[in-house]
């Protein structure tokens, strides 16, 4: 797999030129998005990381085998922002989420460790309103065991399953092991080559 950096930006107008699918990702601040991208494009300098959370603060793209984008975008729900901050925060994410065209379908990862959070269930519900398609990924499972990683999954069903009839695609990941790697770029395969 080829994958380079294609550029930042802060508003779609300005995004890079290509008109090509885009697979975006999204979640909590420090859920672990720029350390998935790393592990899916088998290169961990691609996209910054940190241990501090609010690192991703522009729309990054990344140009994927020359045919589509993966887009980290900065994170959601960080307390220790100003409000100034927060609110340019979100208004970079909604005007991707609304104006990109070529937004194709975005994950949204949740800690594995702890129950899905208010703030990712209004950001679901925004996705649904505005009808764009959505996965859920579940980040950092090394560091839970299989038995409460399936029992959470099954909790996190419980709750979609309030608000949603239908549940979205899911994925277990580690950007550590690697695991589920094969899983989301099978599933973005596939969708590529339904388009
Ligand atoms: P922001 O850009 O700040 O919103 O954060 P982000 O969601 O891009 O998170 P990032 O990938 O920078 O990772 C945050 C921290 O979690 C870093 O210290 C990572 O090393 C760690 N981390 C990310 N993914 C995993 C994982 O799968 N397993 C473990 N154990 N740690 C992880
Ligand atoms: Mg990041």
């Amino acid at each position: 797999m080829k994958a380079s950096y294609a550029g930042s930006s802060v508003r779609v107008s300005r995004k890079p030129g290509l008109k090509l699918p885009e697979f975006a990702f999204i979640g909590r601040s420090n859920v672990g998005k720029s350390s998935l991208i790393n592990m899916l494009c088998g290169n961990s300098k691609l996209a910054m990381t940190s241990a501090t959370p609010g690192k991703t603060k522009v729309v990054n793209h990344f140009l994927v085998n020359d045919k589509w984008y993966l887009v980290d975008l900065p994170g959601y729900g960080y307390a220790k922002l100003s409000a100034k901050g927060r609110e340019e925060i979100s208004a970079v994410i909604s005007d991707y989420i609304r104006n990109s065209e070529e937004l194709t379908m975005l994950f949204v990862l949740v800690d594995s460790r702890h129950e899905i959070t208010a703030a990712d269930q209004d950001f679901i519900e925004f996705l649904g309103k505005n009808r764009i398609p959505f996965g859920i990924i579940f980040t950092k499972c090394d560091k839970i065991g299989p038995n409460a990683l399936k029992a959470m999954v099954e909790r996190d069903c419980e709750i979609l399953s309030q608000t949603w009839e239908e549940l979205p695609p899911m994925f277990t990941s580690s950007s550590r092991t690697a695991a589920g790697k094969e899983e989301i770029l099978n599933y973005i395969d596939s969708i590529l080559a339904s388009l």
